[in-house]
């Protein structure tokens, strides 16, 4: 399918490449160009700012052998809560830097993208029916990592709220289109370590002129405004999930996407102001850990017992495309919602068609003359483009002007190639469906396959064709299932961990929006809205970090572990059809009512659960010791290792088969915190995967009191049956008798060839 996510991304594409030259031009080496790389040195040595500022330098030092030079590429030094630093570097530098004592790893900083109303209705957390703690609520401050924030917007008005947490240690730093904060957006920084042209500095600010940053903001924690809605459609209140938490936002996202040392820096001042849960909608590909700012600033975060959430990604529906898959990661897909936006076509001979689109145009005839991009050719050749898919140049103005148009073959751009000549508005023909509704510039609609090419005969049946696109209306569907575009498992980094860990609502949601930015993301849109929907699993992120807060708000000391296996034993099966689990991957999705109710035990990890994986996965003791920073020797052989298929305690459990593996044996050890009151005795409950036999040893747990933890092993052995590749699932459930449920995917995959 051609049709793209999200116009703006081109723009990005064009500014991507500007800001190439420019740097290279600015480059002195001869042949071989400086690239930013990012040197990371794991924990900050304790109270030695000055001295870390030096031993950087002393380390570029040696790397690059002149005095001069090595102050010159220094861009910045982290050390708040990460050590390290960011340095324009030649390949061999680089190499020679990864090599010294103290130094985790060298990476080059690449730029990752931005994974781009009603929801929380849908969840279950209708606005009064759900409990609350508010001056808990109002007391958790949750750091944005995004585009920026739209101080204007409604949702982030702070009537009603006193002063922020005394603990806050972070600042507003104003600038152009960003003059002030509140007491509902507590901090606003922002993050450009490099200037695309030096003398533009004074040119930045953490204003949000995307809308993207706004809206991921607003839906964790904007506040509640009623009869908001994009143009009228999906009017309703929005609100975000925790609307009494405070907001810290930390622009990081630009014109030419996120940096990666952009992203590290902000991270390491959040960690330090003291936010509680840390919300990324952002993601790119990434080897290992410890070459991904993101998994670097959230194994810091975790650290200090923050919480990360980050979106899984928006390559779906192919398998093997999660991204941000890190452990201490609360890894979020993309569901929809039982809601679907219908841009209807009415043709003259009566018919009419469901398309999908935002089309905020309402017609203001009853029909118009339809024609389509074919008819509308003013080219003989196909040098040009081709004019049935209603390419650029194609077609001309006086056959267009005033006129619905039909084009083939979804791409992006049609919408403003017709605008351009004057058409009246555009019905365009997708080759496969999509659940993706998207706003366009002028009146348009995306009909099916089957509904393009009976429009088609139409045209072809009649002397004067006529059609009419009304306005876009909300109607209510089935959900949910995950989206098409919500990137799926298994991960590729960790194979035995399952990813993404849950989804929640990432299709068609409505939330705030910047003024600074056009609706379309075309530079001729002239639209400003304060509210807009949008599509991604950046949209599904922030519903996971708002749920994430509202545990938090009532088990403040929850460790980050903790919290995300409350979210994810908790969660709903999706009711999933035949193959469709292999799309799902096990995503889960979660209501308010059963977090709390089935929060009696969890699967807690600490900072030493996490080294002990590390040792598992061959991470060295040289690599271990700078990650947990302080003046201790850690060595992998004074800890016990990771046990069993995964080495994790982790909330789920999945082993990944080779492709040749006939039968199945894994071994999952784990260990429950009781966090509940008191006496409380839990059995357990398997649903066995397909061909599997599930021994839970033992099969009873008893707690005495709060805190104590219990060990189990759960061994799975079996034949895979018969010889397809993909998955069989099942579920082991502690049930207590009062009603407590706590819930883990089991999930065996086999894929059918082997995957690096
Ligand atoms: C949205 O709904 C409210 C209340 O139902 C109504 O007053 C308002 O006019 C509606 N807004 C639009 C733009 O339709
Ligand atoms: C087709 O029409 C467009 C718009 O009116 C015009 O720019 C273009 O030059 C025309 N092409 C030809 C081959 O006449
Ligand atoms: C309508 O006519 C055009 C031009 O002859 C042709 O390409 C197209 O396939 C026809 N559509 C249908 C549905 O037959
Ligand atoms: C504020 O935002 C507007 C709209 O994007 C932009 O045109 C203007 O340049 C911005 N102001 C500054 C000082 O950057
Ligand atoms: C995923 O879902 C899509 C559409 O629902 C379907 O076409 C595709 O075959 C599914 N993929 C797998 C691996 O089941
Ligand atoms: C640990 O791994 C790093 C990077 O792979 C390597 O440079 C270093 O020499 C290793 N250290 C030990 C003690 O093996
Ligand atoms: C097993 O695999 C072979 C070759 O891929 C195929 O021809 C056969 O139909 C498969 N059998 C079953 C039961 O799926």
């Amino acid at each position: 399918m051609k049709i793209t996510l999200n116009p703006r991304f081109r723009v990005f594409v064009l500014c991507f490449y500007l800001f190439n030259v420019a740097s290279e031009a600015a480059s002195d080496d001869g042949n071989e160009e400086r690239k930013p790389y990012i040197v990371y040195m794991g924990e900050p040595v304790p109270g030695a700012n000055p001295n870390s500022l030096e031993h950087h330098h002393n380390l570029l030092l040696t790397a690059i052998g002149d005095e001069r030079r090595a102050r010159e590429v220094r861009i910045h030094s982290y050390g708040k809560s990460i050590n390290g630093f960011a340095a324009r570097l030649l390949p061999h530098e680089a190499e020679k830097l990864s090599r010294e004592e103290g130094v985790v790893s060298v990476f080059e900083s690449t730029r990752r993208k931005l994974h781009t109303t009603r929801s929380w209705d849908f969840l279950g957390m209708k606005e009064s029916k759900y409990q609350r703690r508010i001056p808990f609520e109002s007391n958790i401050i949750v750091g944005v990592l995004d585009t920026g924030i739209y101080m204007e917007s409604p949702s982030f008005k702070d009537e009603g709220f006193g002063p922020p947490p005394a603990r806050w240690k972070g600042k507003c730093v104003t600038g152009p289109n960003l003059t002030h904060c509140n007491n509902k957006v507590i901090g606003a920084k922002y993050f450009r370590l490099e200037y695309p042209n030096p003398g533009e500095k004074n040119k930045f600010s953490a204003a949000d002129e995307d809308g993207h940053g706004t809206h991921t903001t607003s839906t964790v924690a904007g506040i509640s405004v009623s009869a908001a809605s994009f143009y009228g459609i999906a009017n309703g209140t929005a609100r975000g999930g925790v609307p009494s938490a405070r907001i810290a936002a930390y622009k990081v996202c630009w014109e030419d996407g996120c940096s990666d040392m952009d992203l590290l820096a902000a991270f390491d001042e959040a960690i330090w102001d003291g936010v509680d849960i840390i919300s990324v909608s952002i993601g790119g590909a990434s080897s290992t850990y410890f070459q991904d700012p993101i998994a670097i600033g959230a194994f810091h975060a975790m650290k200090k017992g923050i919480l990360t959430s980050c979106s899984a990604g928006n390559n779906g529906p192919d398998l093997f495309t999660v991204a941000n898959s890190a452990p201490w990661i609360m890894t979020v897909a993309a569901s929809s919602l039982d809601r679907k936006f219908q841009t209807l076509v009415k043709l003259g001979n009566g018919l009419s068609a469901p398309g999908i689109s935002l089309n905020t145009f309402s017609p203001k005839k009853k029909m118009y003359p339809l024609t389509s991009g074919f008819l509308a050719s003013n080219v003989s050749e196909d040098d040009y483009g081709n004019p049935s898919l209603c390419d650029y140049g194609t077609m001309g103005e006086d056959k267009v002007k005033g006129r619905v148009v039909y084009c083939e073959e979804g791409s992006s751009g049609q919408d403003s190639n017709i605008k351009n000549l004057r058409g009246e508005g555009v019905i365009i023909q997708l080759e496969e469906p999509t659940d993706i509704a998207s706003a366009t510039l002028i009146s348009a609609t995306y009909v099916s396959y089957g509904d393009g090419a009976a429009i088609s005969r139409y045209i072809n049946s009649t002397k004067n064709p006529r059609a009419v696109i009304h306005k876009t209306t909300s109607v209510r569907t089935v959900a949910p299932s995950i989206a098409s575009f919500s990137s799926r498992g298994p991960q590729l980094i960790s194979p035995d961990i399952l990813k993404p860990d849950l989804s929640a609502p990432g299709l068609n949601i409505l939330a705030a929006y910047s003024k600074f930015a056009s609706i379309t993301g075309y530079p001729d849109d002239k639209r400003q809205t304060l509210y807009s929907i949008l599509s991604g699993t950046s949209m599904a992120c922030p519903h996971a970090t708002a749920a994430a807060a509202y545990v938090k708000s009532f088990h403040p000391n929850w460790s980050p572990a903790a919290i995300k296996s409350a979210l994810m034993t908790t969660a709903k099966p999706m009711r999933v059809k035949g193959k469709d689990i292999c799309n799902a991957s096990k995503a889960e999705t979660f209501s308010p009512e059963p977090i709390l109710r089935g929060r009696e035990v969890v699967y807690d990890n600490s900072m030493s659960s996490y080294i002990r994986y590390l040792c598992k996965e061959k991470y060295n003791d040289t690599m271990i010791r700078v990650l947990v920073g302080g003046r201790k020797e850690y060595k992998c052989k004074d800890f016990k290792h990771g046990l069993g298929t995964d080495g994790l305690n982790y909330p789920s459990m999945h082993k990944q088969l080779r492709p040749t593996d006939k039968r199945v044996n894994a071994v999952f050890y784990r260990t429950v915190t009781n966090v509940g009151f008191g006496y409380s005795v839990y059995v357990a409950r398997v649903r066995a995967p397909k061909g599997m036999k599930v021994e839970v040893r033992p099969r009873i747990l008893r707690f005495v009191r709060p805190g104590e933890r219990r060990s189990f092993k759960v061994v799975i052995n079996g034949v895979w049956v018969k010889n397809w590749t993909g998955v069989v699932s099942g579920s082991l459930q502690w049930n207590d008798l009062r009603g407590h449920r706590v819930r883990s995917p089991i999930l065996l995959f086999k894929p059918d060839h082997h995957f690096t």
